[in-house]
């Protein structure tokens, strides 16, 4: 039997606990399954009103709506399930699972039919938009001289769209670890499982899909080689195949940390203006576990089913 396994980034320990209680298994039932452990975890993170950037209490996009994205992915078959730009319901990661499960012959689902199919799925409803959040993108547009760009956006207006790709471009990188939640899990019986959600970047243009939705960029796993995902600049991962590319490098002999560092490295020289930072974490199938980012002093959160607590880990500099 394998030793279980959970990692998490930054803010994703809030959810570590009842992650490894599945994995140990709940009311004499047995070893829980690394998809379970991962929903649970990230569904905790969701839930924390605190964090801005997962779930409720999330920061909204240009004109004030949340929009989520998430996914989980299935070492064991390599299935996966994604949702883009979702809101009106707090749990993205649960929806992402319901595509996984119930609708094998598509991948990921966006907007109004990811949320049609939710409630034809039985997902709950719920507000996302805290009173927090919503006051931190009136400031944010204020200081910005974009305090009308949540009643300026009707269809085809050039100028609109115009102000507020400027915005954007100059928009410093928020500070501090930001942005997206990585679970990755290995259970018992020896299978990964790797799962993301985020609000994504605050004051995105509407729509904007993340790299945690997208699988190959943000979230990988296959029990072959390993779970990897990503956090931080999603438009460097979607464009660097980055979560893949961890795994590549694990299957031809990389240690961990070595092959988040050089999945990173290959997003380095992108033209990129923006240029806020990227991280990545990777768990393989023996239980091993490391993280790179291309900031300093980023961290992740590790937990074996052995411990009573998790500890943080600091992360490689790419
Ligand atoms: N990685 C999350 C984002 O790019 O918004």
């Amino acid at each position: 039997m394998t030793q279980p396994v959970l990692i998490a980034s930054e803010r994703g320990e809030v959810g570590l606990a009842a992650g490894m209680a599945v994995l140990r298994g709940r009311g004499g039932a047995g070893p829980g399954r690394a998809m379970d452990a991962v929903e649970a975890a990230i569904r905790i993170v969701e839930s924390n009103e605190e964090d801005h950037y997962v779930g409720v209490g999330g920061l909204p996009n240009l004109i004030g709506e949340v929009e989520l994205d998430a996914s989980i992915m299935d070492g064991a078959t390599r299935r996966a399930g994604a949702v883009a730009a979702v809101t009106g319901f707090p749990h993205p990661i649960s929806i992402a699972r319901a595509v996984c499960d119930l609708l094998p012959q598509h991948v990921m689902l966006v907007g109004a039919g990811a949320e049609r199919f939710a409630d034809e799925a039985g997902i709950a409803r719920g507000p996302t938009l805290t009173e927090e959040a919503r006051q931190m993108w009136q400031d944010g547009l204020t200081s910005s001289g974009l305090a009308d760009a949540g009643t300026r956006h009707g269809p085809g207006e050039v100028s609109y769209r115009r102000k507020v790709l400027e915005r954007i471009a100059t928009m410093p990188p928020p500070a501090g670890s930001w942005g997206t939640v990585n679970v990755l899990a290995l259970d018992a019986a020896g299978n990964l499982a790797a799962g993301v959600s985020t609000s994504g970047y605050p004051w995105k243009y509407p729509g904007r899909v993340s790299d945690s939705a997208v699988i190959g960029a943000g979230n990988y796993c296959d029990n072959r080689a390993g779970a990897a995902a990503c956090t931080g600049r999603g438009e460097l991962a979607i464009r660097g195949g980055t979560a893949r590319s961890v795994l590549v490098r694990l299957a031809a002999g990389d240690d961990p940390a070595q092959a988040c560092a050089a999945a990173l490295r290959e997003t380095a020289d992108l033209p990129d203006e923006f240029r806020s930072p990227l991280q990545c974490l990777c768990l393989t199938p023996d239980g091993r576990h490391g993280g790179a980012a291309t900031n300093a002093g980023a961290t992740y959160a590790v937990m074996t089913a052995a411990d009573d607590d998790y500890r943080v880990v600091e992360r490689r500099r790419a």
